[in-house]
């Protein structure tokens, strides 16, 4: 079979449970689009939310999985988990085999491309499933949500609005400032 991946090797009950991995500070509408869209598809998501001492963050890990939660709990099909280490091992760990990443233009590509083919270095087994957003999310990501919103600009549409309160809560804390992550 040289390089051919083996189809028969798939477990079905492995092959409905996708996980979508991110850095969500804050998760923005194109990211639901994606989660959204991905329930389409898999029986249950598990959006991984990274914790990352090394990237500075707006939001802690604990309020990042919160507004998560909060916006999809009313889908039981949504879990939502804090993760580090490796995203191959805690894919493995949910029983899981599938990665979801969004899509937006041709700038994300390289990036992923790096990213998948680690990944699935790493871990032959597991692959990475890609989905375009809704165009009108291919502009958005966090980064310019929170340099927006931290410059008196409207971002009604853009983010739950769980995310703009909390994004306003932080605003009269003084706690947000442009350029803190970029995603
Ligand atoms: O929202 P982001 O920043 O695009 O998400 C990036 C993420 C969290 C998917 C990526 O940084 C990741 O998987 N980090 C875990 C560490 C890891 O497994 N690295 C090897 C893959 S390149």
């Amino acid at each position: 079979m040289g390089n051919l991946v083996e189809s028969e090797r798939t477990v079905p009950w492995m092959r409905n449970r996708a996980v979508y991995p991110g850095f969500f500070d804050p998760i923005t509408n194109g990211h639901v689009d994606i989660i959204l869209r991905g329930l389409r598809l898999f029986d249950k998501i598990v959006v991984a939310v990274l914790k990352n001492p090394k990237k500075e963050a707006l939001f802690s890990t604990k309020d990042r999985v919160a507004m998560i939660q909060e916006i999809f709990a009313h889908q039981p099909n949504v879990e939502v988990r804090a993760f580090d280490g490796l995203l191959v091992d805690f894919v493995r760990r949910q029983k899981a085999r599938i990665v979801i990443r969004g899509l937006r233009a041709v700038s994300d590509f390289e990036y992923e491309l790096q990213m998948a083919l680690m990944n699935r270095q790493l871990d032959p087994e597991i692959e990475t499933f890609y989905m375009m957003p809704s165009v009108h999310y291919s502009f958005l990501n966090s980064g310019v949500v929170k340099e927006v919103f931290s410059l008196g600009g409207s971002v009604a549409g853009l983010v739950p609005e769980i995310v703009e309160k909390k994004l306003r809560e932080k605003l009269k804390q003084g706690r947000l400032s442009v350029g803190k992550s970029p995603q």
